[in-house]
């Protein structure tokens, strides 16, 4: 039953008709590929028909591929349109795709996930959970009266208006606001875990004294993490810092995701980029789409560079070379443009996009 099914029947079925570009990147399957793409491009389509051929046509099971991204909502996204393109195949093959131990969301719960997989540890034991702060529970788990006075005194400052003043200070902000000083060291902790700056080698080379306690309190944070209460806690930044290390510490770890996909890579900061070269580093399938565009708004210090220098960075760290089929067309903008046509043919309006004097 499965041989008389194509990835052109399911298009069908799902009416979609993928430009060339696009159907080059589906189809692809060996090697590392690089998708520059404008927004509204159909990137995150094409990295669901992509993973959708692999697991329907190359007989990749689910396991063996790691698809992620940055936020909830985009995670949320590729869950859902990966099983509604699955049951289009399940209503051809009768065969049912089980995704539930699929590596498919945001790198940050993906990298908690990795911590405790057996199959990154050499006598397959779990290690403990630890709890994940997100974005806000960070900041109230560091502004809790007992945590925040902890930190400040490591340093010997008080926990008064007048350190906050000379902490906000050190970013060039005239404010006594506690809220603004700690969002300041937030921001820079999270740095310096997420671009592996070592922390350590700017003390020694700083006079600056602020600076010095600053990291201190850096330091201060992380013992914090691991013993103010009876389960660790970590971070965003930290969780990819502690998978990271996990990866280095098995040697097998590049052998287990023969897929290795990421949705969004704009937005790719220094540790998840040498999480996702690690992880591909015995397949060699790293997949990355991204919009330089879009990296304009980026924040938690992602660099526009690890996205455009991709291929030279397959170079490096792969010794391969990555195939690029660029998207042009901006498939939302058309139907805004000429939303009467969409229902009788959306290539042409891609085509008309392109040329739309024609
Ligand atoms: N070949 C195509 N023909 C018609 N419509 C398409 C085609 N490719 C993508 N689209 C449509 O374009 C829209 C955007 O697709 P998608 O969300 O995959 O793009 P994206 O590049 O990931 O967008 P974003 O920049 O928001 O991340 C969707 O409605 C999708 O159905
Ligand atoms: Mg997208």
């Amino acid at each position: 039953m499965k041989s008389n099914l194509s990835l052109e029947k399911l298009w069908q079925a799902a009416d979609f008709n993928p430009n060339p570009n696009q159907k080059k990147a589906i189809t692809h399957i060996d090697g590392p590929l690089y998708l520059p793409a404008g927004p509204g491009s159909g990137k995150t389509r094409v990295l669901l028909w992509r993973t959708l051929n692999l697991i329907v046509f190359h007989n990749i099971n689910p396991d063996e591929i790691y698809l992620a991204t940055f936020t909830e909502k985009a995670a949320l996204q590729l869950q859902e349109g990966l099983r509604t393109l699955l049951g289009l195949a399940t209503n051809e093959t009768g065969i049912h795709y089980d995704l539930s131990s699929m590596y498919i969301g945001t790198v940050h719960s993906l990298c908690q996930r990795l911590i405790t997989d057996r199959r990154f540890s050499i006598d397959h034991r779990r290690t403990r959970v630890p709890v994940l702060l997100d974005d806000i529970d960070q900041y109230f788990f560091i502004s809790r009266r007992r945590n925040w006075e902890r930190l400040l005194a490591s340093v010997g400052w008080p926990a008064d208006e007048e350190t906050h003043q000379t902490i906000n200070a050190f970013f060039n902000t005239n404010s006594e606001s506690k809220y603004r000083a700690i969002q300041h060291c937030i921001s820079l902790f999270n740095r310096f875990s997420e671009e592996c700056i070592e922390p350590r080698q700017i003390w020694r080379r700083t006079k600056d004294r602020d600076l010095k306690r600053l990291i201190d309190m850096y330091g201060e944070y992380l013992k914090l993490l691991e013993t103010a209460q009876t389960v660790p806690h970590t971070d965003f930044a930290l969780v990819q810092q502690c998978a990271y290390s996990r990866l280095n510490s098995f040697v097998g770890s590049g052998q287990v995701f023969k897929y290795v996909i990421i949705d969004e890579y704009q937005d790719t900061n220094t540790i998840q980029e040498r999480l996702y070269f690690k992880l591909a580093a015995g397949h060699k399938n790293l997949c990355v789409v991204g919009d330089d565009d879009q990296a304009l708004y980026r924040f938690r210090g992602a660099t526009v560079e690890n996205f455009v220098e991709f291929p030279e960075r397959c170079q490096q760290h792969l010794g391969v070379f990555a195939n690029s089929h660029p998207f042009e067309t901006n498939y939302r903008l058309a139907r805004r443009l000429w939303p009467s046509t969409r229902a009788s043919s959306p290539a042409a309006i891609g085509k008309r996009m392109e040329n739309p004097t024609a």
